[in-house]
């Protein structure tokens, strides 16, 4: 359950620190959901990614928003508070702990109409998916990123934007990959070909954010067949 990279954070500690413990605490329902994941060590974004996150979407103020890993519900809540009445949340997660208290906290909070949670493997999920969004958020497991990438660039609309939490693998990204220890190179080896992909991709304005482990925004410009370059391995 434990996030071990929001114990290696790529920003300086105290500036973490700051950050995490200075910047207003959501109220009511939400703050609850936020403390009992973190009490748990249950992995939801960190503070500070959370309070940016509200502060961006509450200026895009998005209709229609897909989340790709819902654990709790605590981003989908938070996402949830700014579609207004006739927007939607539709999030996607496979683990049937998690689902179970999510849901719960869709009901306490009221959302039960307004957020959908699909169960399933995101991988089964995405390609039944209609769209279009205006906004999805992907924090699911990492490995997967570059694969649902082309999907989350087909189901975005134009002008809309995908938002993917910890890309920076606690700061190693950059690393070589012989630095790497085994059972995570699979993770850095697509996170960088991701990357690599969307930095200066013409289709892309892309942004980093060094929040959290770091935090990818992207704004589809132009349509773009991502399917048609993606370069997936066996391992
Ligand atoms: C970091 S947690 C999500 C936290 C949540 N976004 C928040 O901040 O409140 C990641 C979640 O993604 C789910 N997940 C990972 N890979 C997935 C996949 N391929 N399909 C569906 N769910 C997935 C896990 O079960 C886990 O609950």
């Amino acid at each position: 359950m434990k996030n071990e990279m929001m114990e290696r954070p790529v920003v300086q500690k105290e500036l973490v620190t700051f950050m995490r413990e200075g910047l207003k605490a959501f109220d009511g329902k939400l703050g609850e959901v936020e403390a009992y994941a973190n009490e748990r060590r249950i992995p939801i974004i960190p503070h500070e990614t959370a309070v940016f996150l509200n502060l961006i979407v509450g200026q895009l103020k998005p209709k229609q928003v897909l989340e790709i890993g819902t654990a709790i519900g605590f981003s989908a809540s938070l996402l949830a508070q700014h579609v207004g009445e006739d927007g939607h949340v539709t999030t996607i997660d496979r683990f049937d702990i998690m689902i179970e208290r999510a849901k719960a906290n869709f009901k306490k909070m009221g959302f039960e109409d307004r957020i959908t949670l699909l169960e399933g493997d995101a991988a089964d999920i995405l390609p039944t998916l209609q769209g279009p969004y205006d906004l999805i958020f992907m924090d699911s497991a990492k490995s997967k990123y570059y694969e649902f990438f082309p999907y989350c660039m087909d189901l975005l609309k134009l002008g809309g934007m995908l938002i993917i939490d910890d890309v920076f693998q606690g700061g190693t990204i950059l690393h070589d990959e012989k630095e790497i220890p085994k059972r995570v190179r699979k993770i850095h080896r697509r996170l960088n070909l991701l990357l690599d992909l969307v930095m200066d991709h013409p289709a892309l304005e892309t942004s980093l954010v060094p929040l959290g482990d770091g935090l990818l925004m992207i704004v589809k410009k132009e349509a773009f067949d991502f399917f048609s370059i993606l370069e997936i391995e066996e391992n």
